[in-house]
């Protein structure tokens, strides 16, 4: 994918209507909202690419205000579906300039694998510097990122089975391209119901290109841990949490 036919509102387009059952599984929900929510404290949270409200809704619960960005409106109609939804104020937009009209937040977090859904170096750089801009004093932007496994593929292809269980199977078909650091996934859903595929594509950076892009963007890596409980990040981690903040 290329920046001239990226479009940011694709990915929840095809995906909202199974974004719930898929993403139900993700272990360390909990987690993550506790560790937003300290890092919280008594402010306020914005989450780029709030989605259905996976770590929204638990924020709210728990008398944390959020506010979101999000590029689809077929993922913001999913989540007005949700008890409290209705209640989140979102901008409708993409998250590497679309600007709400409150600043000040105690933290941006874009989580999972999201910001690599943004195609080039310009638009992470603009995203980082869109998250320095709706910062308060002491601030921290919250990136969880994936590392790209690239030995899980085999002539730059691999299939994956993601979650199965007795009525539903997910496989992720995998292409790699190494010149552009990029994955192209299909996501194949199996059941009663037949097969349905949705696509999108996800362009890497490694956590130090990150922390670069981070620094144009006017912010400065603070910490990284392996996981929301903050276990320490390693060569054997597998995806990481990135704070950042202004220098
Ligand atoms: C993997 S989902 C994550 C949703 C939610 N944050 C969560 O943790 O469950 C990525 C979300 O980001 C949205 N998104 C992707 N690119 C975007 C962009 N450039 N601007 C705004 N939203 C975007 C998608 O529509 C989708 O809702």
């Amino acid at each position: 994918m290329t920046a001239s036919n990226y479009d940011p509102a694709a990915y929840g387009e095809v995906l909202a209507a199974d974004y719930d059952a898929l993403y139900s599984t993700i272990p360390d929900t909990e987690e993550a909202v506790s560790c937003l929510a300290e890092l919280a404290g008594d402010g306020s949270v914005l989450e780029m690419g709030i989605g259905t409200g996976r770590l929204a809704l638990p924020l709210r619960s728990r008398g944390v205000e959020v506010h979101g960005i999000e590029a689809s409106p077929a993922m913001v109609a999913e989540l007005r579906k949700l008890p409290g939804g209705e209640d989140v104020p979102v901008a409708v937009g993409s998250f590497a300039d679309t600007e709400v009209a409150d600043k000040g937040f105690s933290v941006v977090v874009l989580a999972l694998h999201t910001i690599f859904g943004l195609p080039t170096q310009d638009e992470k750089i603009r995203c980082f510097a869109n998250a320095e801009r709706h910062l308060g004093e002491g601030g921290v932007f919250v990136v969880e990122g994936t590392i790209l496994d690239v030995g899980a593929f085999r002539a730059g292809q691999a299939v994956i089975p993601r979650f199965t269980s007795a009525e539903r199977v997910e496989l992720q078909v995998l292409r790699y391209d190494a010149a552009t650091q990029s994955v192209a996934t299909t996501n194949v859903h199996l059941s009663s119901d037949g097969v349905r595929l949705n696509g999108f594509s996800n362009a890497y950076a490694s956590p130090q290109e990150l922390d670069l892009m981070a620094r144009l963007g006017g912010l400065r890596l603070r910490e990284r841990w392996g996981s929301w409980t903050r276990e320490p990040f390693t060569a054997t981690c597998s995806r990481h949490v990135s704070v950042y903040a202004r220098p």
